[in-house]
């Protein structure tokens, strides 16, 4: 047994199922791989209590370093990562002026395998564990995506693209067609080893009702698949759909309308919601994928932390590359914290760096159905973790020996962190 069982010795940070977060100064984490060959933690906490009950596993010391949960991305565009940081006035001038040229180049199998690899790469110098990703209306980016996240034994989730109308030649694909292939996908790709397949409907201003209603017809008869799309990012989007569909009460009352709210249906954005459309997200178990950067960004508006609150909205935050300005999570903490402080003069909501962090990990993972399985660290969740150096740069050195609690450690690696502070990356 002890063979095939690993243990790290070092701070170490978890989370228990409700968000609230458990700090050992000096931890063990203890992991084993399981007959189907995923790693599992085992046991955590304390040294000295945790060392005790497991004397004959090999340990990996790690002075000075903090271990806590991979980090979980909820909505991610891998197809952009070459499109970061190109600037618009707004989110459809900058779909049409960059994101469909960019996209398009993915009907080219070497091309899409090129960007995967880079794309996976990037995940990894960020600690970014699991990502819940679009790839293009071309099914052989999804492949690409799939076939590299295999090979990395990652859990991601992902899938094609579906945008047959006002979308140019190049990504707009054909209603019957785009349906048979995302059912051959599913096939292919959802429930090996750590894949799952996400049906996705790119928005309803590109979709029409017939493959809205595909989808929505696939995604009930495969029910532990997940749902990805935007909803309610920017006001001439949201213009635009009201015009499309004057007899729905919301933009997301369209969505609802089709039956594409459900459990482990993610909807990016979620910034012009009312109180009937939180509701709604909640009854349905629909979840927000909060992108802060990209919100920022392009302009789109400020996420209303207090409103989701208020209706018990499940989100999570998510770094919508290429949309979004990062792949860190601390650059993603950081913006979702100056989000909620705007909120805060209206609403009195200020977010504590634990919660951030919370958002970013295991309050994703519950978010996208994978409570219990990733996220937190706790016994009998995949050991999907990151090993982060507080002492990566002189700055961070500096302050976070001045930490004198849990909290303020967490903010100082949220305000001054990046991809520097990741040190190892280990995945189950
Ligand atoms: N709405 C429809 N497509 C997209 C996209 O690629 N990025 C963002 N941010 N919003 C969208
Ligand atoms: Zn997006």
């Amino acid at each position: 047994m002890t063979e095939s069982m690993q243990a790290w010795r070092a701070q170490l940070l978890r989370f228990d199922s409700d968000g609230r977060p458990a700090y050992d100064s000096d931890g063990l984490l203890v992991t084993r791989r399981d007959a189907d060959g995923v790693r599992r933690v085992v046991d955590a906490g304390a040294h000295a209590a945790v060392a005790a009950r497991h004397p004959a596993v090999p340990v990996e010391s790690l002075p000075g370093r903090l271990i806590a949960p991979g980090f979980i991305d909820m909505h991610v565009h891998y197809p952009q990562t070459d499109i970061i940081g190109s600037p618009a006035d707004g989110l459809l001038p900058w779909l049409e002026n960059y994101t469909f040229p960019a996209e398009s180049r993915f009907a080219d199998p070497a091309h899409a395998a090129e960007v995967a690899r880079f794309f996976f790469d990037e995940l990894a110098r960020n600690g970014v564990t699991t990502a819940l990703a679009f790839a293009t209306s071309h099914p052989a980016s999804v492949d690409a995506f799939f076939t590299e996240a295999e090979r990395r034994g990652l859990r991601m989730m992902g899938g094609k693209v579906l945008q047959d109308r006002h979308s140019p030649d190049g990504v707009r694909d054909q209603t019957e067609q785009s349906l048979l292939d995302t059912e051959a996908l599913i096939a292919r790709w959802h429930g090996r080893g750590r894949l799952g397949y996400a049906i996705t409907p790119r928005f309803a201003p590109s979709c029409s009702d017939a493959q809205m209603h595909g989808a929505a017809e696939l995604a009930r008869r495969h029910p532990t698949t997940w749902i990805q799309s935007h909803v309610a990012e920017n006001k001439d989007e949201v213009r635009w759909v009201r015009e499309l569909y004057p007899e729905a009460r919301s933009y997301l009352d369209v969505y609802q309308r089709f039956g594409l709210l459900r459990e482990r249906a993610v909807y990016a954005h979620c910034i012009h919601l009312d109180a009937a459309d939180r509701q709604l997200m909640h009854d349905t178990g629909t979840a927000a994928a909060v992108s802060p950067t990209s919100n920022l960004f392009l302009g789109s508006g400020f996420f209303d932390y207090a409103g989701a609150a208020r209706h018990g909205m499940l989100h999570g935050l998510a770094s919508d590359v290429g949309g979004g300005t990062s792949f860190s999570p601390f650059h993603t903490m950081l913006a979702a914290y100056f989000v909620g402080r705007e909120g805060r003069s209206k609403t009195g909501l200020s977010l504590a760096p634990s919660q951030l962090w919370w958002q970013h990990t295991g309050g994703a993972a519950r978010a996208l159905g994978l409570g219990g399985v990733i996220g937190t660290l706790q016994r009998g969740t995949e050991a999907d973790f990151v090993v982060l150096n507080p002492q990566a740069t002189p700055l961070l050195a500096r302050k976070t020996a001045r930490a004198g609690s849990l909290e303020e450690l967490l903010f100082a690696l949220i305000v001054l962190g990046d991809d520097r502070l990741i040190e190892l990356v280990v995945t189950a």
